[in-house]
């Protein structure tokens, strides 16, 4: 498969990215190729809304959304990665899928396999409940198929993250991945 790894952590080497690179070796020695997008650090500008592309059509604003749109047109799975932020994604990450808008109905009729790789201070059980409600909502919205989440409670530092078995899980999911 072809995945397309969202990264929604402006740490690159942060809590988020260790969770994204071992998702990423598992993946590869699974025989898939994988494309981390840092979303953070290009050039994207949140949704207007002024609806010119009537959810499906060019989008008036031209950035780097538009080699996002190809990527994720031609990809087989597409990999949601975010720190937790006030219990929601990250708004840069947010920003892009936001900018869905312009190739809904393309998007939605792709029917991508989905992950999600988040990462939080918060060990409470309830931590990603925001997050993960938000996260199968919208893979039930836009019909993607949910391979898995992995969860990093108190994971608060890359240290912390390190120590901890989410790495392991995010490395399990790469390499579990089948199709
Ligand atoms: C703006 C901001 C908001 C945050 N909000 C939360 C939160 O709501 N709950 C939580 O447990 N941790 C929160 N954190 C902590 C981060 O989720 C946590 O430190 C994470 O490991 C950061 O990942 P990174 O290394 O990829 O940046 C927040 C951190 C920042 C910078």
């Amino acid at each position: 498969m072809k995945i397309v790894v969202l990264m929604g952590s402006p740490n690159v080497n942060g809590s988020t990215g260790i969770l994204v690179e071992n998702f990423k070796k598992g993946a590869e020695e699974a025989g898939h190729t994988v494309e981390i997008i840092d979303v953070c650090h290009a050039d994207i500008h949140p949704c207007i809304g002024c609806v010119r592309c009537g959810y499906e059509g060019p989008c008036v604003q031209k950035d780097d959304v538009e080699q996002i749109r190809k990527k994720l047109l031609a990809s087989d799975m597409v990999v949601f990665a975010t720190p937790l932020y006030y219990y929601g994604m990250s708004a840069q990450l947010k920003t892009v899928v936001d900018r869905f808008c312009a190739y809904n109905s393309s998007l939605n009729s792709r029917h991508l396999k989905s992950a999600l790789l988040t990462v939080a201070w918060n060990a409470d059980d309830w931590t990603f409940d925001a997050l993960q409600a938000h996260y199968k909502t919208l893979v039930r919205y836009i019909n993607f198929k949910d391979c898995g989440m992995v969860l990093g409670y108190g994971c608060g530092t890359p240290s912390m993250t390190k120590r901890s078995g989410y790495p392991q899980q995010a490395y399990q999911l790469g390499k579990g991945l089948r199709g």
